[in-house]
């Protein structure tokens, strides 16, 4: 009698087939470019089913196609992950690009099919509108700063770029070779999102315009401007300038103040010697007469 049950039990399940979470519901999902993000898609009763396809609507054609790691644009960067679960068909997508937002269907053959909206928030450069100006010393280093507002989001692909005056052209700077030879180097300090440069034993050369370009013209400017930096000439520049200010403007005036303030404390001292002498005498007088 159980024996029965339980065999009809097994059947029923078999004849049903895969339970979809979420069926005919969308789920809304946010992620970052660069980040991972798993689409969701499971079977309620960990019953596997007979075929299942993931696919993605195309806006242009407005037809679903098939996300495979294959080919096209999801090469090497999607995968089944079930958790050891043969009712879990959810997808892994691995360094997310910002073409990677739309609308996801999780199809199973016999079941239905689950729907996603993923939107992947891109890098959005800060200070794009105002050119950033720094200025640096010769020998030194300066930090050309570009980075995302969010910091987490890390653009596919960015240049940096030098204005090169005689063209006036914009070119790309490589650390690698030529003027900027390991002189250059990306610096993020642990987030995605920065995408600064640290330039180092700065010439005169390396002032100039810089820009930081992202894919679908996002820009940020920097004028970098590189001044002498030698301590010695700052310095011998420093003492010309202090000494011969009051020498050549002023020299006349404070001598002759001088011999007026001596000229002053001469009378001043006649008059106050001529005074006791007076008193003196006086006071002689007085005792004797
Ligand atoms: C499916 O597997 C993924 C990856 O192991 C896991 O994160 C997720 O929680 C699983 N979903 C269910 C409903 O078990
Ligand atoms: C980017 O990284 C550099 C080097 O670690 C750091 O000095 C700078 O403050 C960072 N910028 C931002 C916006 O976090």
């Amino acid at each position: 009698m159980l024996l029965t049950f339980y065999l009809l039990f097994i059947g029923l399940h078999v004849s049903e087939g895969c339970t979809l979470e979420n069926r005919g519901r969308p789920l809304f999902i946010t992620a970052r470019t660069g980040e991972s993000v798993l689409l969701p898609c499971y079977c309620t009763d960990h019953v596997p089913p007979d075929a299942f396809l993931w696919v993605k609507e195309n806006t242009d054609s407005n037809e679903w196609e098939e996300v495979s790691s294959e080919s096209g644009q999801y090469r090497d960067r999607v995968q089944l992950v079930n958790g050891h679960s043969p009712g879990n068909l959810s997808l892994l997508i691995s360094h997310l690009t910002e073409e990677d937002g739309g609308n996801y269907r999780c199809e199973v053959k016999g079941s239905g099919y689950t729907d996603i909206r993923l939107t992947v928030e891109g890098c959005n450069l800060e200070k794009t509108d105002i050119t950033q100006y720094i200025t640096a010393r010769t020998g030194g280093s300066a930090l050309l700063s570009c980075y995302c507002t969010d910091l987490h989001t890390k653009p596919e692909t960015f240049t940096w770029k030098k204005l090169n005056t005689n063209t006036n052209m914009y070119e790309e700077i490589s650390g690698g070779k030529g003027q900027y030879r390991d002189r250059v180097q990306l610096v993020n300090g642990h987030s995605p999102g920065n995408l600064s440069l640290l330039m180092s034993h700065l010439t005169e050369e390396d002032g100039g315009f810089y820009l930081c370009e992202l894919k679908g013209n996002k820009r940020t400017y920097i004028k970098l401007t590189v001044e002498e930096g030698s301590t010695k000439t700052t310095t011998s520049t420093a003492i010309t300038a202090s000494f011969q200010t009051p020498v050549s403007t002023a020299s006349q005036t404070p001598s002759m103040h001088l011999s007026i303030v001596i000229l002053v404390v001469l009378l001043l001292g006649l008059l106050l010697l001529g005074g006791v002498v007076y008193w003196r005498y006086r006071g002689t007088n007085r005792h004797t007469g």
